[in-house]
């Protein structure tokens, strides 16, 4: 079952620490609290019963040239160890594109695993993150046209939500 429902935060937050893990996960998990904490985040997830088994969360994302543009940034993704592989991840992120479309987003950014999201659909992007000084791997940053055609000619610096404006989260090898 899908869920929008943002008041679970012990919930998501806890997926996100045993997805990621000992290393990653607790910075993740303060992320993502402070992002559930904010109005302007979306938060859609994935439950089993009445357990959450995935998690994604959305946020707005800014381009300087064109701040009249409705873009997202995915950030993070996370599936239960014993619930990956199974298109879990697949299905969150299908959900997402229809219930983004229907705010009428028109694009998704991501920063995450290239060996995954261009599965999903994503592609490489020219727009240039946050702190595109310290990008190590270009091949990880990424983008997904919810509308045919939002990103065509599009350049330019960016500015993604407060929590994470922070230099850790874009220097890294991909968090998604
Ligand atoms: C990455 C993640 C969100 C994927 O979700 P998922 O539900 O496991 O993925 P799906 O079942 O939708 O897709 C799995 C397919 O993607 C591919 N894939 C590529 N990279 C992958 C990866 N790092 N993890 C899982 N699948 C990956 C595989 O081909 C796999 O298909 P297969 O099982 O037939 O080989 C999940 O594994 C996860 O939570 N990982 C830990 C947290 C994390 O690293 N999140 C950020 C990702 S940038």
């Amino acid at each position: 079952m899908i869920n929008k429902d943002k008041t679970k935060i012990k919930e998501i937050k806890a997926l996100h620490l045993e997805a990621f893990g000992t290393e990653e996960g607790p910075v993740i998990f303060k992320l993502v609290e402070d992002f559930l904490l904010r109005e302007d985040s979306i938060a859609i997830s994935v439950e089993e019963g009445c357990k959450i088994i995935g998690n994604v969360i959305f946020s707005p994302f800014i381009l300087e040239e064109y701040p009249e543009k409705k873009f997202f940034l995915l950030a993070p993704l996370g599936v239960l160890p014993e619930y990956q592989r199974k298109g879990v991840g697949k299905k969150l992120i299908e959900e997402s594109i229809g219930y983004l479309k229907s705010l009428g987003g028109e694009a998704i950014f991501v920063l995450g695993d290239p060996n995954y999201y261009p599965l999903r659909g994503f592609k490489l992007t020219t727009i240039k993150t946050p702190y595109s000084e310290i990008m190590r791997l270009p091949e990880a940053w990424m983008a997904l046209e919810i509308e045919e055609g939002a990103l065509k000619g599009l350049h330019g610096n960016s500015v993604a939500s407060k929590p994470i404006m922070k230099p850790m989260f874009w220097d890294t090898t991909g968090r998604g």
